[in-house]
């Protein structure tokens, strides 16, 4: 299956991919997570990309729309995806539907995790990942706190905050979600793909609820 999360920042999109990730195998498409590695290689796209990621705003879509279509025309990606953070707004929505329709292709499902802004500042102040190459691990203060202060319970690594996850930023980002990405909820709506959920349940509840509209789909 092809799936889109969409919702805010902090909506726990990375969270659930995660988890779709796991137990179906579907290959998570973040571009977030592709820019952050390349800003970390110092690529020239991460280098690009930094002052917009840095201040909330969206990367040009010239740049993003390239990355995303090279990553879905992986060989890994075949069997299904979970897009998280593509696409972003229309000029992006619609290059996906140009580039979908090319290939014979249509998203499956399109999860939009509904969550208030209060709990989404909350969230992604709290968030903490680990430094270490290729741990994973994944915190939060408020929600889901390591055992010991800013220290990885998986392998003992530091616990860093991303650079935008600060207050200036998020609210940017959040201001950039209701102007830009928010209404290609509507762009999907009549395709009948949109499945509202709420995404200020608990993680399990939230994916629960995901799962049973895939199960429903795959018959
Ligand atoms: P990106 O990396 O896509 O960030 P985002 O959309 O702002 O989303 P987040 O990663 O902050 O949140 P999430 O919904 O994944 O939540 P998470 O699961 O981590 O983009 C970053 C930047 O890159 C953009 O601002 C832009 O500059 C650029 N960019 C990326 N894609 C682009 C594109 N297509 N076009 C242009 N620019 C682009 O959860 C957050 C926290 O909450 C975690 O700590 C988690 O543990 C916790 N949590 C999750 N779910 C729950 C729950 N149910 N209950 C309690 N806590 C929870």
């Amino acid at each position: 299956m092809n799936l889109l999360l969409l919702g805010p920042p902090g909506a726990g999109k990375g969270t659930q991919a995660k988890r779709l990730v796991a137990e179906y195998g579907w290959p998570q498409v973040s571009t977030g997570d592709m820019l952050r590695e390349a800003r970390a290689a110092g690529t020239p796209l991460g280098k690009q990309a930094a002052s917009y990621m840095d201040a909330g705003e969206l990367v040009p879509a010239s740049v993003v729309i390239g990355v995303a279509k090279e990553r879905l025309m992986g060989s890994d990606v075949a069997g299904g995806y979970v897009l998280d953070g593509f696409p972003r707004n229309r000029e992006q929505a619609e290059a996906l539907d140009e580039f979908l329709t090319e290939r014979a292709e249509s998203l499956d499902l399109v999860v939009n995790i509904r969550v208030d802004p209060d709990v989404i500042v909350k969230r992604i102040l709290g968030r903490r990942a680990c430094a270490a190459p290729d741990c994973g691990g994944d915190f939060n203060v408020y929600f889901n706190p390591p055992a010991a202060e800013e220290i990885c319970d998986d392998c003992g690594g530091g616990l860093v905050r991303r650079s935008d996850d600060n207050e200036e930023t998020i609210l940017n980002r959040l201001d950039v979600y209701r102007r830009e990405t928010e209404p290609l909820i509507e762009h999907y709506r009549p395709s009948g793909k949109v499945v509202d959920i709420d995404g200020a349940a608990e993680p399990d509840e939230v994916y629960g609820a995901i799962k049973a509209e895939i199960e429903k789909r795959r018959g």
